[in-house]
Order: C-alpha cells, then sequence, then structure tokens
C-alpha cells in the first residue's frame, strides 16, 4: 500500500516534470532568460518559472508546439538594448516593442532570422544606426513599423523584397538617400505591390522620385513623403494610383508643375506646400473626394481663384498662402456645406470679399491681400474672420474690430474630457493627416469611438486633450482604471497597444500611431519614472486647465456681426480727439444719477460681474426695464475712440446673439454701457465678450454727457 502510493506520487512528479521541460521550447526559453538579463523593468511575471508559455510571462504567447509565437512588451518602460538572442525566437510572429524610449542601440541584424515574422513594431523607442539589410529575409511581413527611432543611414534596398508588406513606416528618423528602386538598386519599394502605407515623413531623404516607383498595381492609399528633402518633379506615376486617399508631399524641394492627377477620386488629402512648384495651378477639378487641400507656398504662375473653388463639396480645408492667387473670390466658396478652414493670405485677392450666408464656425484667413470690401449677410463670429493687411481695413468701420487690429490666432475651445486619479494611462495618438479644419467638432466622436473601444478591453474613463503640433494632430489620451488603483500588465500590454493599426478611429482622422507613457506599474516606481509621470500629469492638467479657460473666454466672445448696414462707412476724422459725437441710431444718454438710482448706488449686490475692466451691475429702470450696466473702473484708460466705436457699432447691429445696447453714459470720469439685461443665463457671457475687445487707451476726452445727446 505504502509502495504503491509511492509509486503514484512518483509517477505524478516524473509526469509533471516531464510536462514542465516538455513546454516551452528550450531554445526560445533560454532566448527570453538571456534577452531578460539585459533588460530592465521587465514584468514581475518574468523569470518565475523556466516556462513562459504555461506560467504566462506577461507579453508572451505560444503556439501549440509551446514554441513562442509573441513577443509584446509595448509601454512597459523597458531599458537596454536588443541583443542577437532575439534571432532564437524563430517562430516569432509578433515582435511589439513599442513605446519603450529606454530601448536602443543599434538594430541586430538577428532580426533577419525571425523568417515567421508578420508584424514587427518597434515605434517610439532609442535605436540608432542603419537598419540592416537583413530586414528584406522577413518575407512574411505584413505590419513594419520603425517610426519615432533614431535610424540613420540610407534605406536598405532589399526592404522592396517584402513583398507582403502592407504597413510600411519608418516615418520620424534621421534616415537620407533616396527611395531604393529596382532599376537603380535591384530591389526596391516599386516592388511592394501589396503596400497600402508608405511612411517616410519626417526623415532626411533626398533625390528625385523615378516615375517607376509607382504604379497602377500597387495598393498605395497613403503616402506621406512630407518633411523631408526630396526635389526633381513629383512622378506623374501618382496619378494613377486608383486608391490612393492621402497625399502628403509638402515641404521638401519638389519642382516643376503638378502632373494630372484628377483621376485620383478617393483622394481626402492633398499637401504640396511649401515646396518649389511651378507652372499652371493645378486643375482639381474632378477630384470630389478631397477634403483637406493645402497647395501654399509655390511659385505657381498668378491665376484667378479656379473654378474647381466651388465644385469641392466635401471641401473642409483649403489653405492657398502665397500661390498668387489674383481677382475676386466667388461667393459659391464659401457656401461649401463642409467648409471649415480657409487660408488665403498673402496673395492678390481684390474686389469685395462676399460671404454671402456664411456659417458660423468658417475659419477666413484673408490677410496680406487687397480685398476693398467685405459683404455678409449672416452672423460672422469676429474672431473667425482675419483681414488684417488689407485695403478695407484702411479706414473703415472695421478698422477697430477684429478681423483688422491682427489678433492672434487662437485655439478654439475644447470639449472637456477631463478624468482625474492616481495612475492614469498616459498615451499620445498623433493622427498625421485629418482632413478637417475644426478639431473640436470630431473629438466627442473620437472620443466615444475610443472609450467604447477600451472600455470593450478594460473598464477605464477616458480623458482627452489635443495640440497641433509639427504639422500632425496631437490627441492625448488618459485613461483611468475603474474599481482599482491601477491597471496590471496584461491590461496595458492588451488594451492599450494601439500599435498594431487594429484599432479604427473615425475615418476622417486618417491615418496614426501612438506613443505611450511608461506606466507606474508599481509604488517603487524609479524617480525617474514618477518625475515622468508627474511632470506629464501635470502638464496635461495644466494644459486641460488653460484650454478649459480659454474655451470659457472663447465662448464670451460670442460676438458676432450682423447686417451691417454701411460696413464701410467712415467715421470721418480717426484723430486722437474723437471729434463728433458717435452717430447713435437707437441708443440713449443716461445720465451718472439715473444709473446710480438704478443699481441703488452700484451697490455690492447688484453686481454681476467683474474683471480687469471694470465691473458690471444689473439695475432697473423707472420704466420696469432690466438693465445691465458696464461701469469701466474709475481712472482706468477706458479709450475715448473705442468707447466711441463700441456705442455706434452697438448701435446699429441688431443680431439674435447679441444683447442690445440700450444707452450709455460719460459723465463725472465714468464711462458706461448699458445692456439689454437678458435674464437667462448667456448674460454676462454676451457682456464680457463685448468688453473684453475694448482697448483701453488714454486718449479719450472727457466731457459730459450733454455733449452727446443726439438720441
Ligand atoms: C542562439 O542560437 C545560437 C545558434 O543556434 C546559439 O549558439 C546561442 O547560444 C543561442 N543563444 C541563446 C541565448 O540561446
Ligand atoms: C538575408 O539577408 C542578407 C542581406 O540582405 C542576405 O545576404 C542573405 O542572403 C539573406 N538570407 C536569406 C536566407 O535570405
Ligand atoms: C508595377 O510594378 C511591378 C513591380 O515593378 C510590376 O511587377 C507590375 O507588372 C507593374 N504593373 C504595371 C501595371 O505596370
Ligand atoms: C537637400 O538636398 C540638396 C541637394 O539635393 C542639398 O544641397 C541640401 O543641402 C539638402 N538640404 C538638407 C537640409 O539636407
Ligand atoms: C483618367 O482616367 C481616364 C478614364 O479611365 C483616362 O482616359 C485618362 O487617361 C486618365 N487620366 C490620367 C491622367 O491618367
Ligand atoms: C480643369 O480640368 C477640367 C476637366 O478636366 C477642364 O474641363 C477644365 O477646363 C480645366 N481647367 C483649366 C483651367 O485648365
Ligand atoms: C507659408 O510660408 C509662411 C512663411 O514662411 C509660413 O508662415 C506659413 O506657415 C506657410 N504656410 C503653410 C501652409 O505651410
Ligand atoms: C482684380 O484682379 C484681377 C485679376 O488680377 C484684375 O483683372 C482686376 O483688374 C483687379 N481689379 C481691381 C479693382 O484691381
Ligand atoms: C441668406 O439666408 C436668408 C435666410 O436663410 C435668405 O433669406 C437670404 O436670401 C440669403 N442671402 C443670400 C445672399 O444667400
Ligand atoms: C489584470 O486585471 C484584470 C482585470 O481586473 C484581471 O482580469 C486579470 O486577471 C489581471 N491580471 C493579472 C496578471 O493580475
Ligand atoms: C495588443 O496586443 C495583443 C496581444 O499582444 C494583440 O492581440 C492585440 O491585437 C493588440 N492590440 C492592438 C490594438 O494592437
Ligand atoms: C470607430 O469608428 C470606426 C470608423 O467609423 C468604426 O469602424 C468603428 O466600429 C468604431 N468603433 C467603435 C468602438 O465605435
Amino acid at each position: 500500500m505504502v509502495q504503491r502510493r509511492l509509486f503514484l506520487l512518483l509517477f505524478f512528479c516524473v509526469a509533471g516534470s516531464r510536462i514542465a521541460s516538455a513546454d516551452t521550447n528550450r531554445q526560445d526559453v533560454a532566448a527570453l532568460k538571456s534577452l531578460m538579463k539585459k533588460w530592465k523593468n521587465v514584468p514581475p511575471s518574468w523569470g518565475k518559472s523556466d516556462d513562459p508559455c504555461s506560467a504566462r510571462w506577461d507579453g508572451i504567447r505560444c503556439d501549440e508546439n509551446s514554441r513562442v509565437t509573441e513577443l509584446n512588451l509595448f509601454g512597459v518602460n523597458i531599458e537596454g538594448t536588443l541583443s542577437d538572442d532575439i534571432g532564437n525566437l524563430t517562430a516569432l510572429r509578433t515582435l511589439d516593442l513599442s513605446s519603450n524610449s529606454g530601448l536602443g542601440g543599434t538594430l541586430t541584424a538577428a532580426i533577419g532570422n525571425l523568417v515567421q515574422l508578420t508584424k514587427l513594431a518597434l515605434i517610439g523607442c532609442s535605436f540608432i544606426g542603419t537598419l540592416p539589410s537583413e530586414l528584406g529575409n522577413l518575407s512574411q511581413l505584413e505590419f513594419f513599423a520603425l517610426n519615432s527611432n533614431r535610424f540613420t543611414g540610407h534605406i536598405p534596398p532589399s526592404l522592396g523584397k517584402l513583398s507582403k508588406v502592407t504597413w510600411l513606416d519608418l516615418a520620424d528618423n534621421k534616415l537620407n538617400g533616396p527611395i531604393p528602386n529596382s532599376k537603380d538598386h535591384g530591389t526596391g519599394f516599386d516592388q511592394l505591390i501589396m503596400a497600402q502605407h508608405f511612411h517616410l515623413n519626417q526623415n532626411m531623404l533626398q533625390g528625385s522620385i523615378p516615375d517607376y516607383l509607382f504604379n497602377s498595381s500597387m495598393a498605395l492609399k497613403h503616402i506621406l513623403l512630407d518633411r523631408n528633402n526630396f526635389s526633381g518633379p513629383i512622378p506623374a506615376s501618382i496619378g494613377v494610383l486608383p486608391k490612393l486617399e492621402v497625399l502628403r508631399l509638402n515641404d521638401n524641394a519638389f519642382t516643376g508643375s503638378v502632373p494630372a492627377i484628377n483621376n485620383l477620386t478617393k483622394l481626402h488629402v492633398l499637401m504640396l506646400s511649401n515646396n518649389k512648384l511651378s507652372g499652371l495651378m493645378p486643375n482639381l477639378t474632378g477630384m470630389v473626394g478631397l477634403e483637406n487641400v493645402d497647395l501654399s507656398n509655390n511659385s505657381f504662375e498668378p491665376s484667378e481663384a479656379p473654378s474647381w473653388f466651388t465644385k469641392l463639396d466635401k471641401l473642409m480645408t483649403l489653405k492657398m498662402q502665397s500661390v498668387g492667387l489674383s481677382g475676386q473670390l466667388p461667393q459659391g466658396l464659401f457656401s461649401l456645406r463642409n467648409l471649415q478652414y480657409v487660408a488665403l493670405s498673402d496673395n492678390q485677392l481684390n474686389g469685395t470679399l462676399d460671404m454671402g450666408n456664411i456659417s458660423n464656425d468658417l475659419y477666413v484667413d484673408v490677410r496680406n491681400n487687397k480685398i476693398i470690401s467685405l459683404a455678409v449677410y449672416s452672423s460672422l463670429k469676429g474672431d473667425l474672420l482675419e483681414l488684417t493687411g488689407n485695403p478695407v481695413c484702411g479706414d473703415s468701420l472695421l478698422s477697430s474690430m477684429k478681423p483688422c487690429t491682427g489678433h492672434t490666432i487662437e485655439p478654439p475651445p475644447v470639449p472637456r474630457f477631463e478624468v482625474q486619479c492616481a495612475n492614469p494611462f498616459l498615451e499620445s495618438i498623433i493622427f498625421r493627416a485629418p482632413s478637417f479644419g475644426d478639431v473640436i467638432k470630431y473629438l466627442p466622436d473620437l472620443h466615444n469611438n475610443l472609450s467604447s473601444k477600451l472600455n470593450s478591453c478594460t473598464p477605464n474613463q477616458l480623458g482627452l486633450g489635443y495640440s497641433n503640433n509639427d504639422a500632425y494632430l496631437n490627441v492625448d489620451i488618459r485613461a483611468c482604471p475603474v474599481g482599482k488603483k491601477r491597471f496590471n500588465y496584461s491590461q496595458v500590454l492588451n488594451c492599450f497597444n494601439l500599435t498594431l493599426q487594429t484599432y479604427k478611429p473615425p475615418e476622417i482622422f486618417g491615418p496614426y500611431y501612438v506613443h505611450a507613457h511608461p506606466y507606474p506599474f508599481h509604488d517603487k516606481a524609479s524617480r525617474a519614472v514618477l518625475i515622468g509621470v508627474v511632470t506629464g500629469s501635470v502638464l496635461l492638467v495644466v494644459g486641460l486647465a488653460l484650454v478649459g479657460v480659454y474655451a470659457v473666454w472663447q465662448k464670451k466672445q460670442a460676438q458676432k456681426l450682423g447686417s451691417i448696414n454701411d460696413p464701410f462707412a467712415s467715421w470721418g476724422s480717426m484723430g486722437e480727439d474723437i471729434g463728433e459725437a458717435p452717430k447713435i441710431k437707437s441708443a440713449r444718454c443716461f445720465t451718472f444719477e439715473q444709473l446710480r438710482l438704478s443699481t441703488h448706488d452700484f451697490r455690492e449686490i447688484n453686481a454681476i460681474g467683474a474683471g480687469g475692466y471694470g465691473t458690471v451691475y444689473r439695475g432697473k429702470l423707472p420704466d420696469g426695464q432690466l438693465i445691465a450696466i458696464k461701469r469701466s473702473k474709475q481712472g482706468s484708460m477706458q479709450g475715448g475712440l473705442e468707447f466711441k466705436t463700441e456705442i455706434e457699432l452697438l448701435s446699429r447691429v441688431h443680431h439674435k446673439n447679441l444683447v442690445g445696447l440700450v444707452g450709455f453714459c460719460f459723465e463725472k470720469g465714468e464711462r458706461m454701457l448699458v445692456y439689454e439685461l437678458i435674464s437667462n443665463g448667456t448674460l454676462s457671457e454676451a457682456l464680457y465678450g463685448k468688453i473684453s475687445h475694448i482697448i483701453l487707451s488714454r486718449k479719450f476726452q472727457q466731457g459730459t454727457c450733454a455733449n452727446y445727446v443726439l438720441c
């Protein structure tokens, strides 16, 4: 009996150890352990047993033969180098070590041994040196992303052998030399007919691009060659790529004229700005898919506004700064339904800027042209139009108003997606070619879409912020764990790893890549990590707060112009002396006494707002009308001219979104404007909007109410 038990025990031990030793392939275990020795910050599950497959080392997946097929240590702050040992994991199909900025050194040629590899992502690490030509041996590779490192040297022509590649991203490195092509280099990118993405932007690539680099059998959707040093003409063969959606060639040294590309009806984004292109203005007739067009800063032959200006129905963003446009802009441009952003500064546009029934949130920059008058039939936010440097700003009502005062372009208000927690996961999504010009309109969509994607993987609350840096759109996400203090390794590795492009954001956002901040998995996180995370969080919070403050400010700038009867009438003398009284059609002149009584001696309790300009009081006139009085600070440098301008302007303008001016008072050193009091909450906002754009100056001549009674 005892013997039998002993036997059974022995049997189980042996069986157990046989299962264990039969587990993970020995070569794979040795390779992983050896890699691990050279790495700091591997997950604690690593090395606890000799069996990465069944003991589930974080980030490791295996096949039924206990070979390691997946190594994913995205964003866990690995530090060290990638040694030759990686080449022994010969069954590997996915290798993703992205967002480990402490992982670097040169990329070992042994990577070429991983002939089963279909996905290789080393995005946002610190690799240096040249790309090993052995990469060309990865014949199964479909997803290939080495962007945002510090690789130097030429692109190896052997990459032309990656015949299955669909995603090829070498952007944001320091690569130089040409794009390899098979005629000059034996193998080259012209052979990558499955490729949908050539992302080579933000390098130092140069040389001209031969015509045969592209042909109609290629599957290319996104060509990003922007921010390099390419020269020579744009190859005409780009015009025959039937699936092309995004073409960014901006910020290079391309010359010659733009080839016929009218057959690219799927193209959404066309950016050719900041080159040396010449010849005729490109004819974009028929390119009905276009949403974002930027042809700025080229040397095209001067021309009038092309006919396609009014025909590209989907157009959202149009930038043609300094391209020799002349004549009058067609009104039809402004009635394109989707148009959000128009930048046509530094041209020779003349005549009337006739915007017709412009939509509210269309931003228009036509600085430094020859426009002599403005026609707008409906509401237009003053701060969405830039007219500085046009004759129309010289001597008209507009001259002291926003469109002509050269204000800087501020970011629009951001919908607030703020979340707070001790251990958020922070990650930036960099969108490289969004179509829209008005990002805030689409952030809610992105928030919903991404939030549901992430929540289907792990419960979290998602915060969002954004910045437009380096010509790309940078969306910062901040995910807070729900119901626990922090995310664990498997959640970070499997939920937030947006590297492999399996997450599809709303299409209008275009191609993207992600960059994660190191996650504080442990309380004992290294000081550097802690400092990094704290700084990052503080910056994000401060950023969001600033954006929030701006949003409020912006919202309060709700002033709109409308129904301007005679917008270009001159004020007459515009000297320091305000001269004649304001030409007031419907504003009353109040005495100081009247207003003092209506506010019970400007009592604190009647104050409904205050700021640098002074205070706004609630009041009631003897006839029962409720009013709001903006009382400038005693001794403040209220500008006489501006005061007069505001009175005259507001008394003429009637618009649903503008509170009406009832009257004013200028007496006893007081300057007060009296508005209708709207009972709902928009009042102080509307007032603030008016008040904040009055510019103070010392030049006002003191006087009394009587001097101004015209009403
Ligand atoms: C990797 O494989 C090579 C040759 O097969 C062997 O010499 C080397 O020891 C292996 N490295 C590891 C860490 O197992
Ligand atoms: C791997 O790549 C190198 C350099 O491109 C090449 O010399 C070698 O023949 C390739 N090996 C295989 C097995 O294809
Ligand atoms: C496109 O180029 C590839 C590789 O050079 C070639 O195999 C293919 O035949 C070409 N297709 C056309 C339509 O020219
Ligand atoms: C760009 O390329 C030209 C030659 O085509 C070279 O003269 C110039 O120095 C390069 N510029 C940069 C910034 O690399
Ligand atoms: C565009 O397509 C039409 C019809 O398929 C063809 O006749 C024309 O040559 C093409 N134009 C260019 C520039 O490829
Ligand atoms: C632009 O192309 C369209 C269609 O190909 C043509 O009808 C039109 O005349 C062209 N416009 C110019 C200015 O060449
Ligand atoms: C065009 O050039 C000007 C001056 O260099 C620059 O400020 C502007 O940003 C450029 N426009 C675009 C769209 O790149
Ligand atoms: C406006 O520009 C067009 C095209 O350059 C020119 O023919 C016309 O004379 C200009 N009009 C005025 C009033 O300068
Ligand atoms: C602007 O819109 C209003 C009402 O929507 C319409 O009555 C008016 O005719 C339009 N004006 C122009 C110039 O389109
Ligand atoms: C990580 O957290 C998830 C969700 O709370 C849980 O299901 C999983 O078991 C955890 N993984 C580890 C390794 O603790
Ligand atoms: C994240 O990694 C897991 C496993 O490593 C993989 O299955 C998943 O597709 C990746 N997710 C994304 C969005 O790339
Ligand atoms: C996000 O948007 C894409 C593109 O519209 C869509 O395919 C996807 O289903 C959406 N995802 C979620 C989770 O809503």
